[in-house]
């Protein structure tokens, strides 16, 4: 039995505002990061994630590239309870 199941592109694509839930992937991992949107260090540059792909924004934000970050992001895999 898979510990977490399986999200689509596109059921991902659809989490792109506060209203709808605020969706993001890393490494095909699916994570809904809705309640840090408010308290991100980077504001709300993180809207620019919101529905899609982290790594070409941690690309360009090296801050991201932390042990601390990285267990930030895993108390928001999805599904959130
Ligand atoms: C800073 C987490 C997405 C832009 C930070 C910091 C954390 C964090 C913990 C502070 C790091 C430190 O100073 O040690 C996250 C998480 C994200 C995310 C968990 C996704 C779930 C993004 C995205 C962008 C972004 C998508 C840009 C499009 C920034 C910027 C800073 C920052 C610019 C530096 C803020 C400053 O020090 O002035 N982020 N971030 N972040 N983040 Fe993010």
């Amino acid at each position: 039995t898979p510990k977490f199941p399986i999200f689509t592109q596109e059921e991902v694509a659809k989490h792109r505002t506060l209203a709808d839930g605020v969706w993001v992937t890393y490494k095909g991992g699916v994570y809904d990061i809705t309640d840090f949107v408010a308290v991100h260090p980077g504001g709300s540059k993180i809207m620019l994630a919101a529905g899609g792909a982290l790594e070409p924004f941690w690309a360009m934000y090296a801050v991201h590239g932390q042990e601390h970050v990285l267990e930030i992001l895993s108390e928001y895999k999805a599904p959130r309870a």
